[in-house]
């Protein structure tokens, strides 16, 4: 039997799909043993009470969807006494996953929310900077040492950034997180996108634009985790369009150590579960004896590859 067994810094998880933020609720367990995940990432949680994007709120596109969902949040309080708990029953690392909207807000949530339950904090950077021009933070390499800094200073837990695709330099934003404390890297959040309704005229999502995820963005969350894996030596946990073992596969031979699936979840509840049969099933078939040796397996021509990113480096 394959050893499906990986580590994220310190962390051991027991194989290396969790799901991906947003993408996954307590339910979920009528679908799946959540004791054979490799960790549960719930859903991102904001200091600031609010309501979330107006609606319609996602819209179906080829290959993927689009969201603008806007983090609907009851607060900090209301999460720790309702939201996390039934999480905790199980024997598998929770990730509390934090929003908020400046850097002092970061900190202080991220500080709150390390608790001994909580083996892990997925800092979400992707999302807008209230104090500065409302980009994301993981867009420039500056405001992510700034929020990914002062995150480190607030908690000792183990702490995760999660970037944006939608930065230009994302492996000098991912060494900006790294040199900044952070443990890990999830690479990453959704494409910035939209979607017009021709007979209304109409943009599809109430917010106009929205975050695509799917299998559409696949190749480019894939070269990115491949880019952070040649800037960074912490390690990195891949997401964006992964729907089967073999993407899987792909997201480690890049360099991912671990991975999150997200969208796959709506179509199939129980796919996390086949994703980790297959693994196994893989690994069997290509004599992997453990997985982990997979990651930045992927053949290249070392001279090339070696020119191609510093291209992407300078270009994005
Ligand atoms: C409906 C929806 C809600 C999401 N909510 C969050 C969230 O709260 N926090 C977060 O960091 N990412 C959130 N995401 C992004 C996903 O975690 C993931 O990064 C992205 O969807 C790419 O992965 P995928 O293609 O496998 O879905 C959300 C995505 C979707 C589709």
């Amino acid at each position: 039997m394959a050893n499906l067994k990986v580590k994220v810094g310190e962390l051991s998880l027991r194989n290396p799909v969790m799901p991906a933020s947003g993408c996954f609720a307590i339910e979920y367990s009528e679908a799946l043993d959540f004791n054979n995940l490799g960790a549960l990432v719930i859903k991102s949680v904001s200091p600031k009470s609010r309501a979330g994007n107006p609606t319609p709120r996602v819209a179906e596109t080829p290959s993927g969807m689009l969201n603008s969902i806007g983090i609907p949040s009851k607060g900090l309080a209301y999460y720790r006494s309702k939201v996390l708990p039934p999480y905790t029953q199980f024997d598998t690392p929770v990730v509390v996953s934090i929003s908020a909207d400046t850097v002092d807000e970061f900190a202080q949530a991220v500080a709150e929310m390390s608790l001994p339950e909580v083996a892990v904090i997925e800092a979400n950077i992707s999302c807008p900077n209230l104090e500065a021009d409302g980009m994301a933070f993981a867009m420039d390499p500056e405001t992510t040492y700034k929020a990914v800094s002062a995150i480190r200073r607030s908690t000792n837990h183990p702490f995760w950034a999660k970037l944006t695709p939608n930065a230009s330099h994302v492996a000098a934003v991912a060494k900006a997180a790294e040199e900044a404390g952070a443990d890990a890297i999830v690479m990453g959040n959704t494409v910035l996108g939209m979607s017009i309704d021709v007979r209304t005229r109409k943009p599809k999502l109430g917010n106009v634009m929205g975050g695509l995820s799917g299998p559409a963005i696949k190749p480019i969350a894939l070269r990115m985790v491949h880019q952070c894996y040649r800037s960074v030596r912490i390690p990195i946990i891949g997401c964006g369009g992964i729907c089967t073992a073999e993407d899987v596969v792909e997201f480690m031979l890049a360099g991912a150590s671990a991975v999150q699936v997200g969208t796959a979840s709506f179509v199939d509840p129980g796919i996390m579960q086949k994703i980790i049969d297959g693994l196994t099933a893989y690994c069997e078939e290509m004599g992997v004896q453990s997985i982990h040796e997979l990651t930045g397996q992927v053949k290249l021509d070392r001279q090339l590859s070696d020119r191609w990113l510093r291209f992407a480096q300078q270009s994005g």
